[in-house]
Protein backbone atom coordinates (compact mmCIF):
# COMPACT_ATOMS: atom_id res chain seq x y z
CA UNK A 1 0.00 0.00 0.00
CA UNK A 2 1.41 3.30 -0.90
CA UNK A 3 2.38 5.64 2.08
CA UNK A 4 0.08 8.18 3.32
CA UNK A 5 0.31 11.65 1.94
CA UNK A 6 -1.43 14.47 1.79
CA UNK A 7 -3.48 15.72 -0.96
CA UNK A 8 -1.52 18.23 -2.23
CA UNK A 9 1.83 16.33 -1.95
CA UNK A 10 -0.25 14.00 -4.46
CA UNK A 11 -1.07 16.46 -6.97
CA UNK A 12 2.25 18.08 -6.94
CA UNK A 13 4.29 14.93 -7.65
CA UNK A 14 3.57 13.38 -11.04
CA UNK A 15 5.18 10.48 -10.33
CA UNK A 16 2.28 9.12 -8.60
CA UNK A 17 -0.14 8.79 -10.96
CA UNK A 18 2.63 7.45 -13.69
CA UNK A 19 0.65 4.12 -13.03
CA UNK A 20 1.94 2.44 -15.95
CA UNK A 21 5.95 2.48 -14.49
CA UNK A 22 4.58 0.88 -10.92
CA UNK A 23 5.80 -2.99 -11.28
CA UNK A 24 2.23 -3.91 -10.64
CA UNK A 25 1.20 -2.58 -13.94
CA UNK A 26 3.99 -4.91 -15.39
CA UNK A 27 3.05 -8.13 -13.78
CA UNK A 28 -0.35 -7.72 -15.37
CA UNK A 29 1.03 -7.44 -18.45
CA UNK A 30 3.08 -10.47 -18.07
CA UNK A 31 -0.47 -12.13 -16.41
CA UNK A 32 -2.49 -11.23 -19.35
CA UNK A 33 -0.25 -13.15 -21.73
CA UNK A 34 0.24 -16.06 -20.09
CA UNK A 35 -3.57 -16.48 -19.07
CA UNK A 36 -5.00 -15.09 -22.19
CA UNK A 37 -5.88 -18.14 -24.05
CA UNK A 38 -7.37 -19.45 -21.01
CA UNK A 39 -12.02 -20.11 -21.96
CA UNK A 40 -14.06 -18.98 -19.21
CA UNK A 41 -15.46 -22.46 -19.85
CA UNK A 42 -12.30 -24.10 -18.59
CA UNK A 43 -12.73 -21.75 -15.65
CA UNK A 44 -16.64 -22.94 -14.87
CA UNK A 45 -15.71 -26.20 -15.14
CA UNK A 46 -13.07 -26.33 -12.75
CA UNK A 47 -14.84 -24.44 -9.96
CA UNK A 48 -18.51 -25.44 -9.00
CA UNK A 49 -18.80 -22.03 -7.14
CA UNK A 50 -17.18 -19.69 -9.62
CA UNK A 51 -20.78 -17.66 -9.60
CA UNK A 52 -20.88 -17.87 -5.15
CA UNK A 53 -17.19 -16.57 -5.65
CA UNK A 54 -17.47 -13.75 -7.97
CA UNK A 55 -20.84 -11.87 -7.11
CA UNK A 56 -22.09 -10.02 -4.29
CA UNK A 57 -25.13 -8.46 -3.22
CA UNK A 58 -26.30 -4.99 -1.87
CA UNK A 59 -30.01 -4.23 -0.85
CA UNK A 60 -31.20 -6.24 -4.17
CA UNK A 61 -29.15 -5.31 -6.47
CA UNK A 62 -26.85 -8.51 -7.27
CA UNK A 63 -23.49 -8.21 -9.44
CA UNK A 64 -22.61 -11.16 -10.92
CA UNK A 65 -18.86 -10.95 -12.25
CA UNK A 66 -17.91 -14.68 -12.97
CA UNK A 67 -18.37 -14.34 -16.60
CA UNK A 68 -15.06 -12.52 -16.63
CA UNK A 69 -11.77 -13.83 -17.73
CA UNK A 70 -10.51 -13.60 -14.17
CA UNK A 71 -8.86 -15.47 -11.59
CA UNK A 72 -8.05 -15.12 -8.08
CA UNK A 73 -4.26 -13.97 -9.55
CA UNK A 74 -5.80 -11.03 -11.78
CA UNK A 75 -8.19 -9.59 -9.05
CA UNK A 76 -4.91 -9.97 -6.18
CA UNK A 77 -2.84 -8.38 -9.18
CA UNK A 78 -5.67 -5.54 -10.06
CA UNK A 79 -6.60 -5.02 -6.16
CA UNK A 80 -2.67 -4.17 -5.91
CA UNK A 81 -3.22 -1.89 -8.90
CA UNK A 82 -5.32 0.50 -7.19
CA UNK A 83 -3.26 0.61 -4.35
CA UNK A 84 -0.38 1.74 -5.88
CA UNK A 85 -2.83 4.16 -7.38
CA UNK A 86 -3.24 5.18 -4.36
CA UNK A 87 -7.02 4.60 -4.53
CA UNK A 88 -7.96 4.28 -0.55
CA UNK A 89 -7.02 7.90 -0.19
CA UNK A 90 -8.37 9.09 -3.60
CA UNK A 91 -11.39 7.57 -1.79
CA UNK A 92 -11.47 10.28 1.29
CA UNK A 93 -10.33 13.13 -0.17
CA UNK A 94 -13.21 12.52 -2.70
CA UNK A 95 -15.82 11.83 0.82
CA UNK A 96 -13.84 14.94 2.54
CA UNK A 97 -14.05 17.65 0.13
CA UNK A 98 -10.71 18.33 -0.63
CA UNK A 99 -10.54 19.88 -4.35
CA UNK A 100 -9.83 16.73 -6.47
CA UNK A 101 -11.27 18.30 -9.53
CA UNK A 102 -7.77 20.31 -10.06
CA UNK A 103 -8.22 21.91 -13.10
CA UNK A 104 -11.35 24.03 -11.98
CA UNK A 105 -10.07 24.09 -8.42
CA UNK A 106 -13.04 22.25 -6.99
CA UNK A 107 -14.35 19.71 -4.56
CA UNK A 108 -16.27 17.01 -5.81
CA UNK A 109 -19.49 16.44 -3.41
CA UNK A 110 -22.55 15.07 -5.64
CA UNK A 111 -22.22 12.27 -3.00
CA UNK A 112 -23.05 14.98 -0.54
CA UNK A 113 -26.49 15.43 -2.67
CA UNK A 114 -27.61 11.88 -1.16
CA UNK A 115 -26.42 12.46 2.72
CA UNK A 116 -29.39 12.08 4.55
CA UNK A 117 -30.79 15.35 6.99
CA UNK A 118 -28.67 15.99 9.28
CA UNK A 119 -25.43 14.86 8.41
CA UNK A 120 -22.92 17.77 8.43
CA UNK A 121 -20.09 17.74 6.12
CA UNK A 122 -18.09 20.95 5.75
CA UNK A 123 -16.83 22.75 2.81
CA UNK A 124 -15.14 26.21 3.47
CA UNK A 125 -16.86 26.68 7.20
CA UNK A 126 -20.33 25.45 5.04
CA UNK A 127 -22.08 22.61 6.20
CA UNK A 128 -23.10 21.80 2.61
CA UNK A 129 -25.71 19.11 3.60
CA UNK A 130 -27.71 21.79 5.09
CA UNK A 131 -28.03 23.27 1.92
CA UNK A 132 -28.38 20.80 0.05
CA UNK A 133 -31.51 19.58 2.39
CA UNK A 134 -32.88 23.01 1.99
CA UNK A 135 -33.29 23.05 -1.62
CA UNK A 136 -34.40 19.72 -1.65
CA UNK A 137 -37.46 20.71 0.37
CA UNK A 138 -37.88 24.26 -1.72
CA UNK A 139 -37.99 21.84 -5.26
CA UNK A 140 -39.98 19.45 -2.99
CA UNK A 141 -42.66 22.26 -2.11
CA UNK A 142 -42.71 23.67 -5.80
CA UNK A 143 -43.26 20.15 -6.56
CA UNK A 144 -46.11 19.51 -4.38
CA UNK A 145 -47.97 22.43 -5.64
CA UNK A 146 -47.64 21.47 -9.21
CA UNK A 147 -48.52 18.63 -8.86
CA UNK A 148 -51.97 18.81 -6.32
CA UNK A 149 -53.02 21.61 -8.75
CA UNK A 150 -52.31 24.44 -5.87
CA UNK A 151 -49.86 25.87 -8.51
CA UNK A 152 -51.97 27.68 -11.37
CA UNK A 153 -50.65 29.26 -14.94
CA UNK A 154 -51.25 33.01 -15.79
CA UNK A 155 -55.33 31.91 -16.88
CA UNK A 156 -55.82 30.20 -13.18
CA UNK A 157 -55.51 26.29 -14.58
CA UNK A 158 -53.37 24.01 -13.43
CA UNK A 159 -50.38 22.68 -15.30
CA UNK A 160 -50.64 19.29 -17.28
CA UNK A 161 -47.14 20.13 -19.30
CA UNK A 162 -43.51 20.31 -17.75
CA UNK A 163 -41.05 20.96 -20.40
CA UNK A 164 -37.25 20.58 -19.32
CA UNK A 165 -34.78 22.83 -21.68
CA UNK A 166 -31.25 21.66 -20.57
CA UNK A 167 -28.45 19.51 -22.36
CA UNK A 168 -25.43 16.98 -21.83
CA UNK A 169 -26.28 16.34 -17.78
CA UNK A 170 -28.66 19.10 -17.72
CA UNK A 171 -31.09 16.85 -19.71
CA UNK A 172 -29.69 12.88 -20.34
CA UNK A 173 -29.40 12.20 -16.52
CA UNK A 174 -32.80 13.90 -15.78
CA UNK A 175 -34.54 12.16 -18.88
CA UNK A 176 -32.80 9.01 -18.42
CA UNK A 177 -34.46 8.54 -14.79
CA UNK A 178 -37.87 10.03 -15.35
CA UNK A 179 -38.15 7.32 -18.17
CA UNK A 180 -36.54 4.44 -16.20
CA UNK A 181 -39.41 5.46 -13.04
CA UNK A 182 -42.16 6.27 -15.80
CA UNK A 183 -44.67 3.54 -13.49
CA UNK A 184 -43.91 5.95 -10.24
CA UNK A 185 -44.98 9.17 -12.48
CA UNK A 186 -48.10 11.01 -11.88
CA UNK A 187 -50.32 10.53 -14.99
CA UNK A 188 -51.37 13.98 -15.36
CA UNK A 189 -48.44 15.90 -15.53
CA UNK A 190 -46.78 14.94 -18.83
CA UNK A 191 -43.04 15.65 -18.68
CA UNK A 192 -40.47 16.52 -22.11
CA UNK A 193 -37.30 17.38 -22.37
CA UNK A 194 -35.84 18.93 -25.45
CA UNK A 195 -31.86 19.60 -25.62
CA UNK A 196 -31.35 19.72 -29.51
CA UNK A 197 -30.62 23.28 -30.78
CA UNK A 198 -32.50 21.74 -33.87
CA UNK A 199 -36.10 23.55 -33.90
CA UNK A 200 -38.12 20.84 -35.02
CA UNK A 201 -36.81 19.17 -30.81
CA UNK A 202 -38.62 22.33 -29.50
CA UNK A 203 -41.60 22.71 -32.14
CA UNK A 204 -42.63 19.12 -32.02
CA UNK A 205 -42.76 19.02 -28.47
CA UNK A 206 -44.69 22.60 -27.86
CA UNK A 207 -47.27 21.08 -30.44
CA UNK A 208 -48.40 18.70 -28.22
CA UNK A 209 -48.53 21.51 -25.21
CA UNK A 210 -51.00 24.33 -24.49
CA UNK A 211 -49.11 27.67 -23.00
CA UNK A 212 -51.92 28.05 -20.15
CA UNK A 213 -50.93 25.05 -18.38
CA UNK A 214 -47.03 24.40 -19.56
CA UNK A 215 -44.29 24.81 -17.04
CA UNK A 216 -40.98 25.18 -18.70
CA UNK A 217 -37.32 24.49 -16.64
CA UNK A 218 -34.78 25.95 -18.04
CA UNK A 219 -31.89 23.65 -16.82
CA UNK A 220 -28.18 25.02 -17.21
CA UNK A 221 -25.79 24.93 -14.54
CA UNK A 222 -24.00 28.23 -15.93
CA UNK A 223 -26.85 29.35 -17.49
CA UNK A 224 -24.51 30.09 -20.77
CA UNK A 225 -24.99 27.06 -22.72
CA UNK A 226 -25.99 28.44 -25.80
CA UNK A 227 -28.00 25.27 -27.19
CA UNK A 228 -30.37 25.84 -23.94
CA UNK A 229 -30.79 29.34 -23.92
CA UNK A 230 -31.96 29.36 -27.46
CA UNK A 231 -34.75 26.90 -26.91
CA UNK A 232 -35.05 28.48 -23.58
CA UNK A 233 -36.16 31.80 -25.49
CA UNK A 234 -37.96 29.92 -28.37
CA UNK A 235 -40.01 29.14 -25.63
CA UNK A 236 -40.35 32.23 -23.87
CA UNK A 237 -41.45 33.63 -27.08
CA UNK A 238 -44.11 30.80 -27.98
CA UNK A 239 -45.83 31.56 -24.30
CA UNK A 240 -45.38 35.17 -24.82
CA UNK A 241 -47.17 35.50 -27.90
CA UNK A 242 -50.31 33.42 -26.03
CA UNK A 243 -49.95 34.96 -23.40
CA UNK A 244 -48.17 37.76 -22.60
CA UNK A 245 -44.83 39.07 -20.82
CA UNK A 246 -46.51 39.11 -17.32
CA UNK A 247 -47.17 34.85 -17.59
CA UNK A 248 -43.46 34.63 -17.69
CA UNK A 249 -43.28 34.26 -13.80
CA UNK A 250 -45.98 31.52 -13.99
CA UNK A 251 -44.85 29.20 -16.34
CA UNK A 252 -40.77 29.94 -15.90
CA UNK A 253 -38.87 28.05 -13.31
CA UNK A 254 -34.68 28.06 -14.06
CA UNK A 255 -32.52 25.36 -11.91
CA UNK A 256 -28.66 27.11 -12.14
CA UNK A 257 -25.87 28.07 -9.99
CA UNK A 258 -25.49 31.24 -11.97
CA UNK A 259 -28.34 34.00 -10.19
CA UNK A 260 -27.57 36.69 -12.09
CA UNK A 261 -27.57 35.04 -15.69
CA UNK A 262 -31.06 33.39 -14.41
CA UNK A 263 -32.12 37.14 -13.55
CA UNK A 264 -31.50 38.40 -16.44
CA UNK A 265 -32.98 35.77 -18.63
CA UNK A 266 -36.13 37.43 -16.72
CA UNK A 267 -36.88 34.69 -14.63
CA UNK A 268 -37.60 35.48 -10.95
CA UNK A 269 -34.74 34.50 -8.35
CA UNK A 270 -37.47 33.66 -6.61
CA UNK A 271 -38.43 30.64 -9.23
CA UNK A 272 -34.80 29.53 -9.33
CA UNK A 273 -33.41 26.06 -7.65
CA UNK A 274 -29.85 26.51 -6.90
CA UNK A 275 -27.01 24.22 -6.68
CA UNK A 276 -22.82 24.31 -6.33
CA UNK A 277 -20.17 24.44 -8.24
CA UNK A 278 -19.09 21.05 -6.44
CA UNK A 279 -21.90 19.50 -8.29
CA UNK A 280 -20.10 18.14 -12.30
CA UNK A 281 -23.22 18.54 -15.15
CA UNK A 282 -22.92 14.88 -15.21
CA UNK A 283 -23.78 14.47 -11.68
CA UNK A 284 -26.16 16.65 -11.44
CA UNK A 285 -29.53 14.16 -11.12
CA UNK A 286 -29.30 14.24 -7.86
CA UNK A 287 -29.23 18.42 -7.52
CA UNK A 288 -32.63 20.39 -8.33
CA UNK A 289 -31.39 19.50 -11.70
CA UNK A 290 -33.25 16.51 -10.93
CA UNK A 291 -36.55 18.64 -10.36
CA UNK A 292 -38.32 17.31 -13.67
CA UNK A 293 -38.04 13.48 -11.77
CA UNK A 294 -39.57 15.16 -8.93
CA UNK A 295 -42.25 16.73 -10.48
CA UNK A 296 -43.07 13.55 -11.77
CA UNK A 297 -42.38 10.76 -9.57
CA UNK A 298 -43.40 13.26 -6.39
CA UNK A 299 -40.58 14.28 -3.49
CA UNK A 300 -41.00 10.77 -0.98
CA UNK A 301 -39.81 8.76 -4.45
CA UNK A 302 -37.13 11.54 -5.05
CA UNK A 303 -36.09 11.07 -2.14
CA UNK A 304 -35.86 7.04 -2.00
CA UNK A 305 -33.92 7.68 -5.43
CA UNK A 306 -31.51 9.60 -3.36
CA UNK A 307 -31.68 7.20 -0.66
CA UNK A 308 -30.60 4.78 -3.12
CA UNK A 309 -27.23 6.50 -4.48
CA UNK A 310 -26.61 6.85 -0.66
CA UNK A 311 -26.38 2.78 0.23
CA UNK A 312 -24.16 2.51 -2.93
CA UNK A 313 -21.97 5.77 -1.27
CA UNK A 314 -21.90 3.96 2.03
CA UNK A 315 -21.03 0.57 0.43
CA UNK A 316 -17.90 2.25 -1.61
CA UNK A 317 -16.36 4.20 0.93
CA UNK A 318 -16.62 1.75 3.56
CA UNK A 319 -16.04 -2.22 1.64
CA UNK A 320 -12.93 -3.63 1.89
CA UNK A 321 -12.06 -3.38 -2.13
CA UNK A 322 -12.15 -6.91 -2.74
CA UNK A 323 -16.02 -7.14 -2.12
CA UNK A 324 -16.70 -3.73 -3.72
CA UNK A 325 -19.18 -3.24 -6.47
CA UNK A 326 -17.78 0.26 -7.76
CA UNK A 327 -13.74 -0.90 -7.49
CA UNK A 328 -14.64 -4.32 -9.44
CA UNK A 329 -16.14 -2.79 -11.98
CA UNK A 330 -14.32 -0.50 -12.20
CA UNK A 331 -10.96 -2.86 -12.25
CA UNK A 332 -12.23 -5.43 -14.73
CA UNK A 333 -12.73 -2.46 -17.11
CA UNK A 334 -9.40 -1.54 -17.15
CA UNK A 335 -8.34 -5.31 -16.96
CA UNK A 336 -9.69 -5.58 -20.42
CA UNK A 337 -9.15 -1.76 -21.76
CA UNK A 338 -5.86 -1.60 -20.49
CA UNK A 339 -4.69 -4.65 -20.63
CA UNK A 340 -6.64 -6.46 -23.40
CA UNK A 341 -6.54 -3.21 -25.21
CA UNK A 342 -10.96 -3.73 -26.01
CA UNK A 343 -11.63 -0.12 -26.83
CA UNK A 344 -15.14 -0.52 -26.23
CA UNK A 345 -17.78 -1.51 -23.39
CA UNK A 346 -21.31 -2.19 -24.15
CA UNK A 347 -24.24 -1.13 -21.96
CA UNK A 348 -27.54 -3.84 -22.31
CA UNK A 349 -30.25 -2.58 -20.30
CA UNK A 350 -32.88 -5.66 -20.53
CA UNK A 351 -35.51 -3.05 -19.43
CA UNK A 352 -37.43 -1.04 -21.51
CA UNK A 353 -37.48 2.00 -19.31
CA UNK A 354 -33.95 2.16 -19.22
CA UNK A 355 -33.21 2.77 -22.87
CA UNK A 356 -31.74 5.85 -22.35
CA UNK A 357 -29.41 4.23 -19.64
CA UNK A 358 -26.52 4.09 -22.47
CA UNK A 359 -26.58 7.42 -23.17
CA UNK A 360 -26.29 8.74 -19.67
CA UNK A 361 -23.56 6.51 -18.80
CA UNK A 362 -21.70 7.86 -22.08
CA UNK A 363 -21.24 11.26 -20.98
CA UNK A 364 -20.54 10.14 -17.34
CA UNK A 365 -17.68 7.64 -18.49
CA UNK A 366 -16.36 9.44 -21.81
CA UNK A 367 -16.89 13.04 -20.71
CA UNK A 368 -14.97 11.94 -17.12
CA UNK A 369 -12.49 9.65 -18.58
CA UNK A 370 -12.16 10.47 -21.98
CA UNK A 371 -8.73 12.18 -21.68
CA UNK A 372 -5.38 11.98 -22.74
CA UNK A 373 -3.45 13.81 -20.30
CA UNK A 374 -3.20 13.20 -16.43
CA UNK A 375 -4.44 15.08 -13.69
CA UNK A 376 -1.14 17.09 -13.39
CA UNK A 377 -0.79 17.99 -16.92
CA UNK A 378 1.50 15.16 -17.93
CA UNK A 379 0.99 13.36 -21.05
CA UNK A 380 -0.52 9.48 -20.40
CA UNK A 381 1.15 6.91 -22.80
CA UNK A 382 -1.14 4.31 -22.52
CA UNK A 383 -4.88 4.53 -23.41
CA UNK A 384 -7.83 5.60 -20.88
CA UNK A 385 -11.39 5.95 -21.06
CA UNK A 386 -13.34 3.25 -23.19
CA UNK A 387 -15.92 4.27 -26.42
CA UNK A 388 -19.17 3.67 -24.49
CA UNK A 389 -22.78 2.14 -26.52
CA UNK A 390 -25.19 0.27 -25.83
CA UNK A 391 -28.78 -0.20 -26.63
CA UNK A 392 -31.76 -2.15 -24.72
CA UNK A 393 -31.58 -5.60 -25.10
CA UNK A 394 -33.57 -8.01 -27.32
CA UNK A 395 -33.72 -5.91 -29.71
CA UNK A 396 -30.09 -5.11 -30.05
CA UNK A 397 -30.14 -9.05 -30.15
CA UNK A 398 -31.89 -8.67 -33.22
CA UNK A 399 -29.31 -5.83 -34.67
CA UNK A 400 -25.29 -5.63 -33.32
CA UNK A 401 -25.21 -8.98 -31.27
CA UNK A 402 -23.71 -10.65 -34.20
CA UNK A 403 -20.86 -9.01 -34.24
CA UNK A 404 -20.23 -9.79 -30.42
CA UNK A 405 -20.94 -13.59 -30.99
CA UNK A 406 -18.86 -13.94 -34.24
CA UNK A 407 -16.81 -10.56 -34.95
CA UNK A 408 -13.05 -10.32 -34.20
CA UNK A 409 -13.11 -8.24 -31.41
CA UNK A 410 -12.85 -8.46 -27.64
CA UNK A 411 -16.42 -6.83 -25.86
CA UNK A 412 -16.96 -6.30 -22.91
CA UNK A 413 -20.38 -5.65 -21.48
CA UNK A 414 -22.68 -4.79 -18.62
CA UNK A 415 -26.25 -7.06 -18.74
CA UNK A 416 -28.77 -5.05 -16.37
CA UNK A 417 -31.70 -6.64 -15.72
CA UNK A 418 -34.95 -5.93 -13.32
CA UNK A 419 -36.17 -9.58 -12.50
CA UNK A 420 -39.95 -8.07 -11.52
CA UNK A 421 -41.69 -5.77 -14.06
CA UNK A 422 -44.08 -3.38 -12.44
CA UNK A 423 -46.59 -4.46 -15.54
CA UNK A 424 -48.67 -7.27 -15.60
CA UNK A 425 -47.42 -9.45 -18.18
CA UNK A 426 -45.20 -11.32 -16.22
CA UNK A 427 -44.88 -14.24 -19.11
CA UNK A 428 -43.03 -11.24 -21.63
CA UNK A 429 -40.94 -10.49 -18.23
CA UNK A 430 -39.88 -14.43 -18.05
CA UNK A 431 -39.18 -14.01 -21.70
CA UNK A 432 -37.07 -10.86 -21.69
CA UNK A 433 -35.07 -12.33 -18.68
CA UNK A 434 -34.47 -15.66 -20.09
CA UNK A 435 -33.16 -13.90 -23.15
CA UNK A 436 -30.60 -11.87 -21.18
CA UNK A 437 -30.12 -14.37 -18.94
CA UNK A 438 -29.22 -17.06 -22.54
CA UNK A 439 -27.20 -14.19 -24.09
CA UNK A 440 -24.30 -13.61 -21.34
CA UNK A 441 -24.17 -17.63 -21.15
CA UNK A 442 -23.81 -17.95 -25.34
CA UNK A 443 -21.21 -15.05 -25.16
CA UNK A 444 -19.35 -16.51 -22.11
CA UNK A 445 -19.12 -20.66 -23.56
CA UNK A 446 -19.29 -20.19 -27.73
CA UNK A 447 -20.05 -23.35 -29.03
CA UNK A 448 -17.46 -25.79 -29.73
CA UNK A 449 -16.75 -27.37 -32.51
CA UNK A 450 -18.00 -30.84 -31.24
CA UNK A 451 -21.47 -29.00 -30.41
CA UNK A 452 -21.76 -28.07 -33.91
CA UNK A 453 -21.00 -30.95 -35.77
CA UNK A 454 -23.65 -33.14 -33.37
CA UNK A 455 -26.08 -30.55 -34.94
CA UNK A 456 -25.07 -30.84 -38.20
CA UNK A 457 -23.99 -34.37 -38.07
CA UNK A 458 -26.87 -35.03 -41.04
CA UNK A 459 -25.08 -33.09 -43.64
CA UNK A 460 -22.99 -34.16 -46.69
CA UNK A 461 -19.03 -33.85 -46.26
CA UNK A 462 -19.04 -30.46 -48.63
CA UNK A 463 -21.95 -28.70 -47.09
CA UNK A 464 -20.60 -29.38 -43.67
CA UNK A 465 -17.27 -28.02 -44.58
CA UNK A 466 -18.88 -24.95 -45.18
CA UNK A 467 -21.29 -24.63 -42.52
CA UNK A 468 -18.96 -25.41 -39.89
CA UNK A 469 -16.96 -22.82 -39.63
CA UNK A 470 -19.86 -20.20 -40.00
CA UNK A 471 -21.90 -22.01 -37.41
CA UNK A 472 -19.12 -22.02 -34.43
CA UNK A 473 -19.17 -19.38 -31.55
CA UNK A 474 -15.92 -18.59 -29.88
CA UNK A 475 -17.58 -17.36 -26.67
CA UNK A 476 -15.12 -15.71 -24.19
CA UNK A 477 -17.19 -12.64 -24.35
CA UNK A 478 -16.49 -11.09 -20.77
CA UNK A 479 -20.03 -9.94 -19.41
CA UNK A 480 -21.40 -8.65 -16.00
CA UNK A 481 -24.75 -9.07 -15.22
CA UNK A 482 -26.69 -6.39 -12.65
CA UNK A 483 -30.29 -7.72 -11.58
CA UNK A 484 -32.33 -5.40 -9.14
CA UNK A 485 -35.49 -7.18 -7.87
CA UNK A 486 -37.52 -4.65 -9.59
CA UNK A 487 -37.02 -1.49 -11.06
CA UNK A 488 -37.91 0.95 -7.82
CA UNK A 489 -36.48 4.61 -6.87
CA UNK A 490 -33.95 3.10 -4.35
CA UNK A 491 -32.54 0.47 -6.83
CA UNK A 492 -31.68 3.12 -9.57
CA UNK A 493 -30.15 5.34 -7.34
CA UNK A 494 -28.02 2.18 -6.27
CA UNK A 495 -27.26 1.49 -9.58
CA UNK A 496 -26.26 5.22 -10.81
CA UNK A 497 -24.34 5.83 -8.52
CA UNK A 498 -22.37 2.77 -8.93
CA UNK A 499 -21.96 3.37 -12.52
CA UNK A 500 -20.29 6.79 -11.44
CA UNK A 501 -17.79 5.68 -8.54
CA UNK A 502 -16.70 2.59 -11.16
CA UNK A 503 -16.24 6.22 -13.97
CA UNK A 504 -14.05 8.49 -10.48
CA UNK A 505 -11.85 4.87 -9.88
CA UNK A 506 -10.69 4.18 -13.13
CA UNK A 507 -9.88 7.56 -13.70
CA UNK A 508 -8.26 7.30 -10.01
CA UNK A 509 -5.83 4.33 -11.38
CA UNK A 510 -5.26 6.38 -14.76
CA UNK A 511 -4.61 9.34 -13.67
CA UNK A 512 -6.72 11.80 -15.25
CA UNK A 513 -8.91 14.33 -13.36
CA UNK A 514 -12.58 13.24 -14.14
CA UNK A 515 -14.45 16.00 -13.35
CA UNK A 516 -13.00 18.62 -15.64
CA UNK A 517 -14.17 18.52 -19.71
CA UNK A 518 -12.00 20.83 -21.41
CA UNK A 519 -12.51 18.69 -24.81
CA UNK A 520 -16.07 19.77 -25.96
CA UNK A 521 -14.72 23.56 -25.44
CA UNK A 522 -13.04 23.99 -29.03
CA UNK A 523 -16.17 22.70 -30.75
CA UNK A 524 -17.96 25.13 -28.86
CA UNK A 525 -15.41 28.27 -29.71
CA UNK A 526 -15.63 27.19 -33.86
CA UNK A 527 -19.49 26.83 -34.11
CA UNK A 528 -19.78 30.40 -32.73
CA UNK A 529 -16.93 31.81 -35.26
CA UNK A 530 -18.54 30.07 -38.09
CA UNK A 531 -21.87 31.50 -36.72
CA UNK A 532 -20.94 35.09 -37.01
CA UNK A 533 -19.55 34.10 -40.33
CA UNK A 534 -22.79 32.84 -42.00
CA UNK A 535 -24.43 36.33 -40.39
CA UNK A 536 -21.58 38.18 -42.27
CA UNK A 537 -19.86 39.19 -39.20
CA UNK A 538 -16.41 37.81 -39.48
CA UNK A 539 -14.22 36.27 -42.31
CA UNK A 540 -11.92 33.18 -41.13
CA UNK A 541 -9.15 31.02 -42.83
CA UNK A 542 -10.19 27.36 -42.65
CA UNK A 543 -8.85 24.20 -44.28
CA UNK A 544 -10.76 23.89 -47.80
CA UNK A 545 -13.24 21.36 -46.48
CA UNK A 546 -14.65 23.42 -44.32
CA UNK A 547 -14.47 26.31 -46.47
CA UNK A 548 -16.26 24.26 -49.43
CA UNK A 549 -19.32 23.36 -47.31
CA UNK A 550 -19.49 26.74 -45.54
CA UNK A 551 -19.74 27.94 -49.14
CA UNK A 552 -22.44 24.74 -50.15
CA UNK A 553 -24.48 26.04 -47.00
CA UNK A 554 -24.65 29.68 -47.92
CA UNK A 555 -25.58 29.24 -51.55
CA UNK A 556 -27.97 26.48 -50.80
CA UNK A 557 -29.71 28.07 -47.54
CA UNK A 558 -32.83 29.90 -47.70
CA UNK A 559 -33.17 31.03 -44.11
O1 LIG B 1 -20.96 19.39 -22.86
C1 LIG B 1 -20.32 20.18 -21.92
C2 LIG B 1 -21.18 20.49 -20.75
O2 LIG B 1 -20.53 21.43 -19.98
C3 LIG B 1 -21.55 19.28 -19.90
O3 LIG B 1 -20.56 18.89 -19.04
C4 LIG B 1 -22.78 19.75 -19.25
O4 LIG B 1 -23.50 18.71 -18.69
C5 LIG B 1 -23.48 20.43 -20.41
O5 LIG B 1 -22.43 21.03 -21.13
C6 LIG B 1 -24.53 21.43 -20.04
O6 LIG B 1 -24.02 22.48 -19.29
P1 LIG B 1 -24.96 23.48 -18.50
O7 LIG B 1 -25.73 22.69 -17.50
O8 LIG B 1 -24.03 24.47 -17.87
O9 LIG B 1 -25.88 24.12 -19.50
Amino acid sequence: MTSQISFAEQISQPRHTAINSTPVWARLHQHQRATRHVHMRELFAQDAQRFDRYSLTLDGLLLDYSKNRITDRTLELLLELADAANLKQWLCWMQQGERINVSERRAVLHTALRLPAGQVLNLDGVNVVADVQQVLAACGDFAEQVRSGAWRGYDGQTICDVVNIGIGGSDLGPQMVHEALRPYCQPDLRVHFVSNVDGQHLAQTLEQCNPARTLFIVASKSFTTPETLLNAHAARRWLVAAAGEAAVARHFVAVSTNRTAVTAFGIDAANMFGFWDWVGGRYSVWSAIGLPVMLAIGPVQFRQFLAGGAAMDAHFFSAPFARNMPVLLALLGIWYNTFYGAHTHAIMPYDHGLRRLPAHIQQLDMESNGKRVGRCGERLDFDTGPVIWGEEGVNSQHAFFQLLHQGTRLIPSDFIVPLNSHYPDTAAHRVLVANCLAQTEALMRGKTETEVMRELAHLPGDELDMLLPQKLFPGNQPSNTLAVDKMTPYALGMLLALYEHKVFVQGVIWGVNSFDQWGVEYGKQLASQLLSEMDGHAAATHDASTAGLMRHFQERHYG
